[in-house]
């Protein structure tokens, strides 16, 4: 298969030295597209800043900004067979980039935040994506419930999705837990390494692949 796979964090400039982003390492997506590679898939990996290795024999593009990601997925999407959208990408964006270094004035300072394009969201209307499409979603509360969500609201295929409130695992962590969620039925998998499950996700995103090619 080909398979697009975002991943990390996006930047966000507010002046030429600062910027908004989040605490996404990047490890899960790269594990991603490690398991991909190594079980003999073709894999562009779209990232945002890590400080991670380009894992063997995948493709990288490397991107900065939510609209920078959303530009590169719209551009290779159409000659890809799965996607897997693992990127922590802003929902928001300061409203302007100053060109000069903000100076410090008064007791407060109001930012002014724009809402980023949601690339997951776009990918099979606006793109007409027909392949298997895999979102993950962090959450805090109600996990299973706001997961279905998602996956009803963006037509993925899967929803990886975990609880970031839990020390230890996920946002930052090599260590993860996730509830799968498909359209019929939900499988919570132990916790693990994020390179051990990563295998194991590559084989149900196989399995979906197989399943939307012979329907
Ligand atoms: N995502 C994306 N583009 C965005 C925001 C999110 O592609 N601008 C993708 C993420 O890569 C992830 C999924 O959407 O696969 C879920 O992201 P999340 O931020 O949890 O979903 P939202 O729809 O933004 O919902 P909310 O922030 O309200 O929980």
């Amino acid at each position: 298969m080909r398979v697009l796979v975002t991943a990390g964090p996006t930047r966000e400039a507010l002046d030429p030295v600062r910027y908004l982003t989040n605490r996404s390492s990047g490890k899960m997506g790269y594990a991603m597209a490690a398991a991909f590679a190594e079980a003999g898939h073709r894999v562009l990996l779209v990232s945002g800043p890590t400080v991670l290795d380009v894992p063997d024999g995948v493709d990288f593009l490397p991107i900065e900004t939510a609209e920078e990601m959303f530009e590169a997925v719209k551009r290779h999407i159409g000659r890809m067979d799965a996607a897997v959208f693992a990127a922590a990408v802003a929902d928001y964006r300061p409203a302007a980039v100053s060109e000069h270094k903000i100076k410090k004035s008064g007791e407060t300072l109001t930012l002014e935040l724009v809402k980023t394009p949601d690339i997951l969201g776009s990918v099979r209307g606006d793109f007409g994506f027909t392949g298997t499409l895999v979102g993950f979603a962090a959450e805090t509360q109600d996990l299973a419930t706001n997961a279905r969500i998602k996956l009803q609201k963006k037509g993925c295929d899967l929803v990886i999705a975990n609880d970031v409130s839990k020390p230890g695992i996920g946002f930052d962590s090599d260590r993860n837990e996730v509830l799968l969620v498909f359209p019929e039925h939900t499988e919570a998998l132990p916790e693990d390494e994020k390179h051990h499950l990563a295998p194991r996700l590559v084989r149900e995103i196989e399995r979906l692949a197989a399943e939307r090619a012979g329907s």
